[in-house]
């Protein structure tokens, strides 16, 4: 019996940006499933991994994406059809957006088998995250030198952000924040951080949106949007 979990990380949206290690691993696996909102709806990393590995197939697991008793009783469903195919000995590969180890619906899946089952071991395969992706395309250098970088999001508001502000010199990129896109951009003008700020909505995928923050602020964008902003100059000191 040689039953594993391991959160496959495929990147951000390009097929290209799946690594080897993804691919093996993929490859590798007894089953590989990925998170859908439908039985008949492809999800994102499903797609990814059609377009990296064709030959791969690819199960879907299906989540509900809103707050609530909906949300628990999918991933209760979700992690006991994972039980299942641990139980019969199988290496399942579980898709992600992205990294698995970073807002990734695969922690929560993660937590869940390992409460069943805490002798299955469970690993992870680290993919490109979209920030890096937002970074290469845009030409955008996140940090040098000794700066630092919060990550954070801004799916309730945008209080985080402004925290993270606070730091002048400090680069910020910002998650789930398409919703707020005017308001991110009115708190970067504010702390006078809109300059150099770029948008990524959609990287690597259909409809693909690359933008000065400044410019494409008037309107909200899609969940799947990355903002960076760079860090700023370091404050003058006599
Ligand atoms: C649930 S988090 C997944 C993060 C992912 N695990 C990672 O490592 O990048 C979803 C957020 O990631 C960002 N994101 C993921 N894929 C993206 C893409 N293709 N284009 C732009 N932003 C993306 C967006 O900010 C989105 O709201």
């Amino acid at each position: 019996m040689t039953a594993a979990l391991i959160g496959v990380g495929v990147g951000p949206g390009d097929p290209e940006l799946v690594t080897v290690r993804a691919l093996n691993a993929l490859r590798a696996a007894d089953r590989v499933v990925a998170p859908s909102l439908a039985v008949d709806a492809v999800g994102r990393a499903e797609s990814i991994v059609r377009g990296a590995a064709p030959d791969v197939d690819v199960e879907r697991v299906v989540f509900a994406m809103t707050a609530g008793p909906e949300r628990q009783a999918a991933m209760t469903e979700v992690v006991g059809r994972l039980l299942a195919w641990l139980g019969d000995g199988e290496v399942v590969a579980f898709a992600t957006l992205g990294d698995p180890n970073v807002y990734s619906t695969f922690s929560s899946v993660a937590e869940g088998v390992r409460a069943a089952r805490p002798d299955v071991p469970i690993r992870t395969v680290p993919g490109i995250m979209a920030f890096q992706d937002l970074a290469a395309r845009s030409g955008t250098v996140v940090l040098d030198g000794t700066q630092s970088l919060a990550l954070v999001t801004a799916l309730d508001g945008t209080a985080d952000v402004e925290a993270a502000l606070a730091d002048p010199t400090r680069a910020v990129v910002v998650y789930k924040g398409g919703r707020h896109l005017p308001e991110i951009a009115k708190r970067l003008a504010d702390a006078g951080r809109l300059d150099g700020a770029m948008v990524g909505e959609l990287l690597g995928l259909p409809g693909q949106r690359l933008a000065p923050v400044a410019d494409v602020a008037d309107r909200p964008a899609t969940y799947l949007a990355t903002v960076i902003v760079p860090p700023g100059p370091p404050a003058v000191t006599r």
